[in-house]
């Protein structure tokens, strides 16, 4: 069948997670995050998903906006760092992430070329409408859904059912699109077709399905398509 939806990931595939530590560096206020501010987005990051997947296995769902605090607590004592100011901006900063410079010129392409388009995502729908509306992405994307309507984290099937609910299409007309090379794996085991996006050059995952296709960043997308 013709892909006739295109759905993204947020962080990390739409909005640049890193950005948040990369900028309360740069400012005079977080020197301490001077020389530790990859290492401490680096833990942020692993530890904010672990809690995800943790929290699935375990039926214990919290808010997306938790296990992000939670995984900084955890990060920012993992580095030394203590500082409520600097934990506090981190956060602040986690509402308008950068989008990758190449976001707003492909959804433009995507549109124009009549496929519906969306994000699926573990962010609360107040994380990402705030992200969506500072990256003035908003006008297209046709939805933004969170994995908060149906109370568990991804690569939960739940979590991708919330695609063909909302626009009415079979697994096989979407393509899913995430930087996670885990979330790429269980949108293709559930039957959408998926691009990994490795911005990193990581090694594949090694899980029970692989994305079919995986590409260094989101400028081809529309080409794929
Ligand atoms: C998301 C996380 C997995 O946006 O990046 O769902």
């Amino acid at each position: 069948m013709p892909i006739t939806t295109c759905i993204f990931d947020a962080y990390g595939t739409l909005f640049d997670v890193n950005a948040a530590a990369a900028q309360a560096a740069a400012e005079p206020a977080h020197a301490d995050l001077s020389k530790v501010w990859p290492a401490l987005a680096r833990y942020w990051r692993l530890k904010q998903l672990q809690y995800t997947w943790l929290r699935a296995v375990a039926d214990q769902h919290c808010d997306f906006w938790q296990v992000t605090q939670d995984g900084l607590d955890w990060a920012m004592e993992a580095n030394g760092l203590s500082s409520d100011t600097t934990r506090a901006r981190l956060l602040e900063l986690y509402w308008e992430l950068a989008a990758y410079p190449e976001v707003p010129e492909m959804l433009r392409a995507l549109k124009s070329a009549g496929l519906a388009t969306g994000i699926l995502s573990n962010g609360s729908p107040d994380m990402l409408n705030a992200a969506v509306s500072s990256a003035e992405i908003e006008d297209n994307l046709d939805a933004v859904l969170s994995v908060e309507e149906v109370g568990v984290f991804k690569p939960h099937a739940r979590v991708y059912d919330l695609v063909g609910r909302h626009f009415g299409c079979a697994p096989d007309q979407v393509l899913f699109v995430s930087s996670n090379g885990w979330d790429a794996a269980g949108a293709a085991g559930y039957g959408f077709r998926t691009v990994w996006v490795n911005r990193a050059g990581e090694p594949m995952d090694r899980l029970y399905a692989k994305p079919h296709h995986v590409l260094p960043d989101l400028t081809t997308i529309p080409e794929l398509v």
